[in-house]
């Protein structure tokens, strides 16, 4: 692989969960923000509210919570004279790349600073935490927040953790036919690197299993995809409060 200091960042960042009590100075701040409004963007359908009043998780001394945003391009082109007749579906699909790349760009030149961050991924699940956040921080109709990001000095240092191997991810023309020993081999990748770093015994998480079934895991064999699975074998199922909270944040994804 190729290495020059760009990459070896990309490389070395990691999710972190522990932090000091060192503020970001406003300079580190906006250029933070500043580096990731430079993302490629469909039409820049997003904002950034920041907050460093406590508590933050982690013990991080900035929160960010990043929205997808309507409210701005509709403002925009109503001064034009133009309404948007575009679906919901495809402003979301849009606005969430543009948020997303928006966001990564963040943690990279914050990564890039030596200040470290972490993704929290509440909203996706969670209709609750989506109207908390929009009551608290004043979110107008046709802002969605999408995820919250906290970022701080690391006070904590790993090793990265592992990905798929590149041959399970990366497909030449065509993809291909998995057999279950290749998707055996790439589970296995993962799940040995993230027992190799005691992952889940640090972190003291393990999901507890509802249905029933038996569950004879300890820290020494509970890895990566048994957490997976039993994230996305157990959890929001229904779609149905997210698409109310979607409504109310004046989202609709059905033909009226
Ligand atoms: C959309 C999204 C949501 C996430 N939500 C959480 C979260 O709620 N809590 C958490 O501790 N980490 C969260 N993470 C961080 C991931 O757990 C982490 O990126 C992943 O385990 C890979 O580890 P790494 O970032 O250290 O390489 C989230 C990441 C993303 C992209």
């Amino acid at each position: 692989m190729i290495t020059n200091p760009m990459i070896e960042t990309l490389m070395n960042r990691k999710s972190v969960r522990k932090y000091t009590d060192r503020k970001l100075s406003t300079e580190e701040l906006e250029t933070i923000v500043r580096a990731g409004q430079q993302a490629p963007f469909a039409s820049q359908l997003y904002s950034v509210i920041y907050s460093t009043e406590g508590p933050i998780a982690f013990g991080a001394p900035i929160w960010f919570v990043i929205c997808v945003d309507v409210h701005r391009l509709e403002r925009f082109m109503k001064l034009r004279g133009w309404d948007i007749v575009t679906s919901d579906l495809t402003l979301l699909l849009l606005g969430m790349q543009d948020a997303a790349y928006m966001a990564e760009n963040m943690v990279m030149a914050a990564e890039s600073l030596g200040i470290g961050s972490c993704f929290l991924g509440a909203v996706s699940s969670s209709a609750a935490r989506i109207e908390a956040l929009s009551e608290r921080f004043g979110l107008p109709d046709r802002v969605l927040p999408m995820v919250e990001l906290v970022m701080g000095y690391p006070d904590e240092d790993f090793p990265p953790r592992p990905r798929y191997p590149l041959a399970f991810t990366l497909f030449e023309n065509r993809y291909p036919e998995l057999s279950d020993d290749d998707v055996k081999e790439a589970m296995k990748v993962m799940d040995d690197g993230y027992l190799k770093q005691g992952y889940y015994r640090r972190q003291n998480v393990k999901i507890q299993v509802e249905d029933g079934r038996s569950d004879d895991y300890t820290f020494d064999n509970y890895s990566w995809t048994e957490h997976i699975s039993r994230k996305w074998g157990q959890w929001a199922r229904s779609p149905d409060e997210l698409l109310d909270a979607l409504k109310d944040r004046g989202f609709s994804l059905f033909k009226d």
